[in-house]
């Protein structure tokens, strides 16, 4: 007699499978996501034995921190995250070339393992540890990750090749190291969720089909840098904190953890802004956060729930990268709220010539 298995865990394996039988994803796409989840657990084990493991603090020698191509000063964690997506990958097959936060440039896979390797069809960049000012008092942190087709013909692919906007993404994700490890992923077929069994060691699929409400009353921000700001963004949440006798006839409520990843994870299971605008701060840099592994695949990650994604003046996905380290002014979350918050720009923009 079959056993009934209709009570027994989806794992992401069987998902994953079933969206290849669906014509959605290739074999050898689907066997990349393996690689890269696996890798994510490993993190996962990392993060979670904190002190313990003496995985805290900063990298490098004490006096001498450890810098990266951000020039942001790197925790021991950054490093170790990015040295097990490397090593995983290496040896995965499915990859033309990786990009890191962490990394100045991108790597081709045939340098990185040059033992008879084979060029994969993918390019995969990621942001190793996301929120990792967060890491030494415990709070959430994450991996995001991006997934581009390698150009036709290019075996070792250099930075100019994974300079392609979002709307090519194949493949889009995070991994949130929280209360519980969770991974979002979209293959371009709605947004699906999957928390890690610890016990047997596998992402389980925990909702299908995530859908981020169209409108919001909670909004996240730095408030420090509100001085810094330029003018639609000022007028935007002077507008929100206004409530309900202000313009937008609604109270609003701030959350801001300082880890995209546990933010968008916030707005994607009950919906929200997120918001990391211009300022004078971070103008000449285009913004704070990366376009090519922070910015886009959360842009798709939220499109594909619903919701809009936006530099406050374009569609996030439909940037054309300039660099592999781009920063952007990032808005997004519940479709309507992304829109109002584009409306003040617009707004601006015809009232002030240019
Ligand atoms: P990372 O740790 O990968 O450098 O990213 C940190 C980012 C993002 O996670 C977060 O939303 C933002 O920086 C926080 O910035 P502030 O410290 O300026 O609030
Ligand atoms: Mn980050
Ligand atoms: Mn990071």
């Amino acid at each position: 007699m079959t056993p009934n298995r209709s009570n027994s865990p989806y794992s992401l394996t069987r998902f994953l499978i079933e969206e290849e039988r669906a014509g959605h994803i290739r074999p050898d796409l689907r066997l990349l996501i393996e690689v890269v989840t696996r890798a994510c657990k490993r993190i996962s084990i990392e993060v979670g034995k904190g002190a313990l493991g003496g995985v805290l603090g900063d990298a490098g020698t004490p006096g001498q921190a450890s810098i990266n191509v951000q020039g942001e000063a790197q925790k021991k964690l950054d490093v170790i995250a990015n040295d097990v997506l490397m090593e995983a990958n290496a040896w995965g097959g499915h990859l033309a070339g990786l990009a890191s936060e962490e990394m100045d440039h991108s790597v081709p896979i045939q340098e990185l393992c040059p033992d008879g390797a084979t060029a994969g069809n993918y390019l995969l960049l990621f942001d190793p540890l996301d929120g990792s000012s967060n890491i030494d008092v415990n709070i959430s942190v994450g991996t995001i990750f991006s997934v581009l087709r390698c150009p036709e013909g290019v075996e070792k692919p250099a930075d100019e090749h994974y300079l392609q906007p979002g709307t090519e993404q194949l493949v889009a994700g995070y991994c949130t190291y929280g209360p519980n490890t969770t991974l979002v992923l979209t293959i371009g077929h709605g947004t699906h969720a999957f928390t890690l069994d610890r016990e047997i060691g596998s992402f389980t699929l925990t909702t299908r089909g995530m859908k981020i409400p169209e409108d919001t009353q909670e909004f996240a921000v730095n408030m420090s840098n509100q001085r810094h700001w330029q003018p639609p963004m000022q007028s935007y949440v002077a507008d929100l904190l206004a409530g309900k006798t202000g313009p937008r006839g609604k109270d609003f409520n701030m959350r801001w953890v300082a880890s995209m990843v546990a933010d968008v994870h916030r707005l994607l299971t009950r919906g929200g802004i997120f918001s990391y605008p211009l300022d004078a701060k971070c103008e000449a840099k285009g913004g704070k956060l990366r376009l090519m592994y922070e910015a886009n695949p959360m842009a798709m990650l939220v499109e594909q729930a619903g919701g809009a994604a936006s530099t406050g003046r374009q569609r996030m996905l439909e940037v054309t990268p300039t660099g592999l380290h781009q920063r952007v002014p990032v808005f997004l979350g519940s479709r309507n709220e992304v829109e109002a918050a584009v409306r003040y720009h617009r707004e601006f923009d015809q009232q002030t010539p240019a």
